[in-house]
Parts: C-alpha cells; structure tokens; sequence
C-alpha cells in the first residue's frame, strides 16, 4: 500500500545488488511513495547487470562509486543533484564486506590487511559519504541519513568475526555525525539493527541457517523481513520520524530484549 510519504523527496540508494538484497527492497517501496532517487554501486557489482533491472523499474539512474573512494563519492554526489535537480533529503547505506569472512577467517586469525578492508568499507564510508554531502551541502533541511547495521554491534556471534567490529564503528558514526548534521542541517541520522535477512551478504557468514533459525525462534514476531526493513527505512525518511536522531533502532521482531524463548527451551528438552 501506498501513502505517499516520500513524494517530492530526493534520494540516493547505495547497496542494491539484486533482488535479495535490502536496498533493492527499499528502492521499490520508495518509488511507490513517491520519491525520486538515483541508485549507486560498487563498479564491481554493477557488472552483474541485476540493477539495471531496478533502475529501469524505478525510472532511475545508475552512477558506479566505490564507496571507499572519496573522489567517487564526490562524483555521486555531484551528478545526483545535477539529475536530480535539487538537493539531497534521504540516503539509505547499505554497504558490507569482509574479506576475512569471505575467505572463512576465524577470529582468531584474521588477516589485518583485510580488517581494515571491512571497516573501511563497511563503517567508514559512512562516514565518507557524510563529509561529502556536508562539504558539498549536498543535503536539504530536515533530511535523512539511514545505515543497515546488525546486532553483533552488542552482542557475540562468533562467525560475524570483524563485521562485529565494523557494526560497532558504523552505529558511532552515525552517532557523532548525527549531532554534527543535527546541528548544522537539521539532518537526522540513524543506524537500523535488522535481522537476519536471506541476502548475498546475509548468507555469506558462517553458520547463517542456524542463527536464522535461532533468531527466528527467539524472536516473539519472528526475524523481520527485508520488506518489513524496506517499511521502516521508508519511515526513517519521511517527515513523520524529523525528530529520531543518533539512535540504533532495533528492527528484530524483538530477539534484542529476549533472555530464552519457549521455542528454544522445547527444542533443547528434546535432546
Ligand atoms: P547485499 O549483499 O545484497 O548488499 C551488500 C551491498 O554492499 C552490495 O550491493 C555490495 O555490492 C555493496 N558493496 C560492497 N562493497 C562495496 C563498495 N566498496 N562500495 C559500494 N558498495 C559496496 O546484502 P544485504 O543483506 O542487503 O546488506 C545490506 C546491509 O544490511 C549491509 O550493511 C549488511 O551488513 C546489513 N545487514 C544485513 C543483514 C543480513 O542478515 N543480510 C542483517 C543486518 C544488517
């Protein structure tokens, strides 16, 4: 259903890869309500062809930018409000990867070349992205910066290995950033702590059936889906949350305050 709550809007979507992933999912939801936006990748994922696909559904443009690379993002920036025609009022970060778990790397032995390769890309481009959009005051009043984060910000889970790092940087940036944006712009900006999600990225880490399956059972509503993040960033960048700032919003179908479940409890009995 649509409510129109991004008509007008302007934004930029980073991270849609294919039909899986969550940015892809927000992309369609923020086209229903109205917005218009330009879709970024790394060149790399972009030769997968998939986002041309999503691109021509939303009748948006493609720009390719390593969001590692500050001339890129620069360039994103620069050529977004050209074909947008404006200023900027959302940015969905949907951006991870570590070539540690990609290569099976307990944390035990993590390689550091590729540690900093994840927070780099996992965690610093956000900030990148948002000392372009202040440099180039790129933003509108009242805008909004949203970031896809994961629980092992918080908590254990030992396959997450150096992404748990990269969470914990990318909920502080959005954090110290947000006072900064909050000051300057009135620009809000918020990390979202989704659930496992089936996606590229989702089952790239070890043992993802089995915390899928163990969120889901600890979750009383159940792991939140990609479309049910798709609604709740569609939220984050309307006028109807202008004053949630700084935060790390749970979107886990409430596994972050569960202690056991009655699910979990039954399937241990069984042993
Ligand atoms: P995905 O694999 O579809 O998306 C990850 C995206 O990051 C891809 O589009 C990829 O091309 C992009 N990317 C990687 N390196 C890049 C670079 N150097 N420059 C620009 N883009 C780059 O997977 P998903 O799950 O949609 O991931 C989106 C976000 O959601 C990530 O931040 C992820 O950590 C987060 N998240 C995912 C969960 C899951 O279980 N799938 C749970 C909680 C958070």
């Amino acid at each position: 259903m649509s409510y129109n709550l991004l008509k007008g809007k302007k934004g930029i979507i980073f991270g849609a890869l294919d039909e899986k992933s969550i940015a892809w999912k927000v992309a369609l939801r923020a086209k229903e309500e109205g917005a218009e936006f330009v879709l970024t990748n790394a060149p790399l994922a972009m030769r997968m062809g998939e986002i041309k696909k999503l691109a021509e559904h939303c009748n948006a443009e493609i720009i390719p930018a390593d969001a590692t690379s500050v001339e890129d993002i620069e360039n994103l920036f620069t050529k977004a409000q050209e074909i947008l025609g404006s200023k900027i009022d959302f940015v969905l970060h949907s951006i991870g990867m570590s070539p540690n778990i990609r290569k099976g790397k307990t944390y035990g032995d993590l390689n550091y070349e590729w540690f900093l390769k994840t927070l780099d890309i996992s965690a610093l481009s956000f900030h990148k992205i948002m000392q372009v959009a202040e440099k180039q005051d790129a933003m509108n009043e009242w805008g909004s910066i949203v970031a896809l984060s994961y629980g092992a910000a918080q908590r254990v889970f030992p396959d997450y290995t150096d992404m748990s790092q990269a969470k914990a940087v990318l909920e502080s940036i959005a954090r110290n950033y947000g006072h900064r944006f909050g000051k300057l712009k009135k620009v809000r900006v918020n990390t979202i702590s989704q659930s496992p999600t089936k996606t590229t990225a989702g089952t790239g880490v070890g043992g993802f059936d089995a915390f899928y399956d163990y969120a889901d059972k600890m979750s009383p509503l159940g792991n939140a889906s990609a479309e049910a993040c798709a609604d709740y960033c569609i939220t984050m960048f309307s006028d109807l949350t202008k004053m949630v700032t700084m935060q790390n919003l749970m979107h886990d179908g409430g596994f972050s305050h569960m202690g056991i479940s009655e699910e979990i409890v039954e399937l241990l009995e069984k042993k």
